[in-house]
């Protein structure tokens, strides 16, 4: 039975150095800061014996074994086979090598499904895809009242044509949570492929490829805790098919098909150590004896219960201020609220909220059609994101600093 102090937020945050500089950091979409674990973990495999993989030296070894854990580690969190754990260098780069590889074989007349719920990196590189083979693009339109992409916006737009259908998990504007599975089943059943963008999602709510449904699944491990990478997880047996353009020394094995030259070994180390991180964010699951896999779904669901408590607070303490509308609405949604304001740019009040070192950026931050289709043009909103290490007095801070630029 877990204790009601499962989730020690005072512990988390003293894993933080970068927290004693004193800012509240309500930029978690954007990118979150670095446990002192992933930082170690970084610079002891950088500076440890390391060289290029092999099975004789130590350094080989090491190099060989930072690589296997990582995949182990990418495995745990998405509920996936190891060998269809493929690093990258963001999840950007990964979806525009991966629309190129499968856009091979499509044909002028096929289609491509993309929604206007999406950051740009899981739009631009298949519609630029369709473009270069003269497929056609479907777009799928979420309500801007509600925030909801229904999933028949996705489905009604299948057709036997669907080569692929490229959708968010959760947006990173206004946290709609679409229905992946209900998706990727009406997908699957016209025979199209489904790539889910999960670099929001990961950062709140435990992947399951399984549950989900989604044949690739992207995530950027800098989005939760870990260094500046991205991640693509796919079957083993769905990357058999895939066929990159490789040099010729160069291993035709998969996932390393898809790594196109050296790998980073110090950042898969510090991929693995934000795995941990997280696996331990619940303070009985960190030292319990079970699977990583069950750790982090129970530091997830503590993790959950910490988020919900702050963002209710929150939107409570939002509603009492005038001139506020906030974007994020959907039913199921991440922690991460929009908001614009009545006679004031968003800019301005990042700005006001900085001089009391409260850090909510401003923008589009890439979702450029969810920008556009709530009306806000290019300017988006103020956003405001939770993470592991907020804490209620964070929360508070932001508010008065709200009341203070408002008033
Ligand atoms: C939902 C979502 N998808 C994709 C990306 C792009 O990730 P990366 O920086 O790893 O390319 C981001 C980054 O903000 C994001 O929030």
């Amino acid at each position: 039975m877990l204790s009601v102090m499962a989730y020690d937020v005072a512990r988390i945050r003293s894993q933080f150095p970068s927290l004693d500089f004193g800012w509240a950091q309500f930029d978690g979409p954007g990118g979150t800061q670095t446990p002192r674990a992933v930082g170690d973990a970084v610079a002891s495999v950088l500076t440890g014996p390391l060289s290029n993989r092999g099975t004789i030296g130590e350094s080989e070894v090491r190099a060989e074994e930072t690589v296997h854990g990582f995949r182990l580690a990418v495995a745990d969190l998405v509920n996936a086979h190891p060998a269809g754990v493929v690093h990258g260098r963001s999840a950007t780069q990964l979806t525009y090598d991966f629309s190129r590889h499968l856009s091979r074989d499509w044909a002028p007349g096929d289609e491509v499904v993309v929604t206007r719920l999406d950051h740009d990196a899981n739009v631009r590189p298949w519609v630029q895809a369709a473009e270069r083979v003269g497929a056609t693009v479907r777009w799928a339109d979420f309500d801007p009242e509600s925030g909801e992409l229904p999933t028949d916006a996705v489905t009604s737009v299948l057709s036997s044509r669907t080569r692929m259908v490229a959708v968010t998990a959760a947006s990173n504007l206004i946290g709609t949570m679409p229905d992946i599975p209900g998706i990727a089943a009406r997908a699957h059943a016209v025979g199209a492929l489904v790539y889910v963008d999960g670099v929001h999602y990961t950062a709140h709510e435990l992947p399951d490829l399984v549950t989900l449904g989604a044949d690739f699944f992207t995530c950027s491990p800098y989005k939760f805790l870990g260094p500046h990478c991205g991640v693509l997880i796919a079957r083993p047996e769905l990357l058999e098919t895939i066929v990159p353009d490789k040099l010729l020394p160069a291993t035709d094995v998969v996932p390393e098909r898809f790594e196109f030259g050296t790998l980073p070994y110090e950042l898969l180390a510090g991929v693995t150590a934000a795995v941990d991180v997280l696996a331990a964010l619940d303070t009985e699951a960190a030292g319990a004896a079970m699977s990583r896999r069950n750790r982090l779904v129970a530091s997830y669901a503590a993790l959950h219960d910490h988020e919900d408590a702050l963002r209710v607070r929150l939107e409570d303490g939002l509603a009492e201020l005038p001139g506020i509308t906030v974007w994020s609405r959907a039913a199921r949604r991440t922690p991460t609220l929009l908001m614009t304001f009545d006679g004031h740019a968003a800019s301005d009040i990042t700005r006001s909220l900085a001089h009391g070192r409260v850090l909510a950026p401003s923008g589009n931050f890439y979702a450029l059609e969810v920008s556009r289709h709530l009306g806000l043009g290019d300017d988006g909103g103020l956003r405001v994101g939770l993470a592991p290490y907020t804490d209620a007095s964070d929360v508070e801070r932001l508010l008065d600093g709200l009341r203070a630029a408002l008033s």
